[in-house]
């Protein structure tokens, strides 16, 4: 089901978080060279090499801007400093974690719900049954709180970008 979520195929893979910081790492260091590349052309704008290697890595760019927060000076960064720029591009994982698994939980429980009182109303009854009106009266902010829970996923998931790429 992630894969389908994720890939939107049955073929993709799906990569796991150290497969993808390492991705950015290498990203990181291609954005290097197109912010190494702008410098220069900063200094010497006729510098055709240095257009050359910022057009073939100027997608990479905002990667390496990653380091800015870790050090001005992000051209004399460290593979330290490159491994920390990587890891900031994770969001945090527990509260996604969390919130996605109630969200989808609450899906299934009122699919279950509405099954169930569909049910009972079908046989005349949904009056009468008092356990199904308790769950139905508590089950009232569940709805509220599985589209907080989804909205926090598609926030707190898209950090630390709003756009990628
Ligand atoms: C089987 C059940 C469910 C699945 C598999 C599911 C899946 C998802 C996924 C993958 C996202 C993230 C979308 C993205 O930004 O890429 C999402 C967001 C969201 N979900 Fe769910 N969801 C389920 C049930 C529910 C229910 C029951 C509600 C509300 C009653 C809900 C409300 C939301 C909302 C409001 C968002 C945020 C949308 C946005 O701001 O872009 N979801 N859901």
């Amino acid at each position: 089901m992630l894969g389908l979520i994720a890939t939107r195929s049955i073929s993709k893979e799906v990569s796991g978080i150290e497969d993808l910081v390492k991705d950015v790492e290498l990203r990181i260091r291609f954005g290097l060279m197109a912010y190494e590349a702008l410098e220069k052309i900063k200094v010497d704008r006729t510098d055709v090499m240095a257009r050359a290697k910022l057009e073939a890595t100027s997608g990479e760019l905002g990667y390496a801007l990653l380091l800015k927060k870790i050090r001005p000076d992000v051209l004399n960064a460290t593979d330290a400093e490159i491994a920390q720029a990587a890891w900031s591009t994770v969001p945090p994982v527990s509260p996604l974690f969390w919130s996605f698994r109630i969200m989808v939980a609450l899906g299934f429980f009122f699919i279950g719900l509405f099954a169930t009182a569909f049910v009972l109303a079908s046989r005349g009854r949904i009056a009468s049954s008092r356990a199904f009106l308790w769950v139905a009266l508590l089950a009232l902010p569940t709805p509220w709180i599985a589209g907080e829970l989804g909205w926090i996923v598609a926030e707190v998931g898209r950090q630390p970008w709003v756009i990628e790429g």
